[in-house]
């Protein structure tokens, strides 16, 4: 076993041709996923996070999406560089993806079994009774009951939190090394939230990375060994999960743990950060904080600051960095 990281991502460029122009929603961004590991990227929406997701594995539409620079190394590979057809035997095999909206993955017309066996089948060289009772025996693990049964259903007979299990089972099914997660409860009741976690946490192998894409910062606490911050398509600080939530070094993710709900404390007390992430056409020069920000002096309105370390593995990008601490 090697200290490899599972996926490493260099200088990640990636911008969508729009009506009113072009844009960039990913800039410069470089981040690594180490083997079992489970890191959190975290910012409020609109920051990035699904584009820097999809372009992992080169699923951002294109056009409008471009990837304009960078590398996604994976299994000795660039998959930026890689043919359509070795990436559609990576995507849900090697690397598997669990979304917010479960009916984005599953199709509507087709029983839950059939797409699992197609699942399997497409990746693995197994007679499709055998599939067929793998698939099922996934869906029991995954919480389901009365597995056998729902094999038959189609996707819109099950409740969300159901089809939502049936997406990661298809995920966990063929052992990949890699779970891409974005946004995975979001949509379901703070219950059932918990169960999905549960089952993430428990169904990780111990040699499974996790990249969990997420805008709170509870669910990177609960989740997370490390944590990528990111804010108007930039990662502005990275570090292991203790140094975000113990020595947290940028004024934004200093705003984003202040808004994570105390024991005993009621929302409406919460202190979010003020204003809005900018749209992607109104960047500033300077850095992208700035009008947010209530450390901003005039070097952050004219140049942008360098992601630098600030203690081991933990960098930040910022003129007024918290340090020290
Ligand atoms: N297919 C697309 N076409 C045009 N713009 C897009 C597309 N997908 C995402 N964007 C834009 O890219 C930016 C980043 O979006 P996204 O990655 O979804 O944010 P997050 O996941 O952090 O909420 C947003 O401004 C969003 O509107
Ligand atoms: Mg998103």
């Amino acid at each position: 076993m090697t200290d490899e990281p599972v996926i490493q991502i260099k200088s990640l460029r990636v911008g969508f041709e729009t009506d009113e122009g072009y844009f960039r929603a990913v800039d410069d961004i470089s981040f690594h996923v180490g083997r079992g590991e489970s890191v959190g990227l975290v910012g409020e929406s609109g920051c990035g996070k699904s584009v820097t997701a999809l372009s992992l594995t080169r699923l951002i539409p294109s056009p409008p999406g471009r990837i304009e620079t960078g590398s996604v190394v994976f299994g000795g590979r660039d998959l930026l560089a890689a043919a359509p057809r070795d990436l559609r035997q990576i995507r849900g095999a090697s690397i598997s993806m669990i979304f917010q909206e479960p009916l984005s993955a599953l199709s509507p017309l087709h029983r839950i079994g059939r797409q699992m066996v197609e699942g399997i089948r497409f990746h693995r060289d197994m007679p499709k009774k055998e599939a067929w009772a793998f698939a099922s025996s996934w869906l029991s693990k995954v919480g389901i009951p009365d597995a056998g049964e729902r094999m038959h259903a189609y996707p819109f007979q099950l409740s969300g939190g159901m089809q939502q299990r049936v997406m990661i089972a298809m995920a966990l099914m063929l052992r990949p090394s890699l779970i891409i997660a974005d946004e995975p409860t979001t949509a379901l009741d703070v219950t059932t939230q918990a169960q999905i976690f549960a089952l993430i946490r428990g169904m990780k192998q111990n040699d499974t990375a996790l990249l969990l894409i997420t805008h709170d910062m509870g669910v990177v606490w609960e989740m997370c060994d490390r944590v990528a911050v990111m804010y108007a398509s930039k990662i502005v600080e990275s570090g292991l999960l203790d140094d975000i939530f113990s020595r947290p070094a940028h004024p934004y993710t200093i705003g984003l743990l202040s808004a994570i709900p105390k024991p005993g404390m009621e929302k409406k007390t919460l202190s979010a950060i003020p204003g809005q992430v900018p749209s992607p056409f109104g960047y500033p020069p300077g850095c992208n904080f700035q009008d947010r920000c209530p450390r901003a002096s005039d070097e952050c309105r004219m140049a942008e600051p360098e992601f630098q370390e600030i203690g081991p593995g933990h960098n930040v990008a910022c003129f007024n960095a918290e340090r020290g601490v």
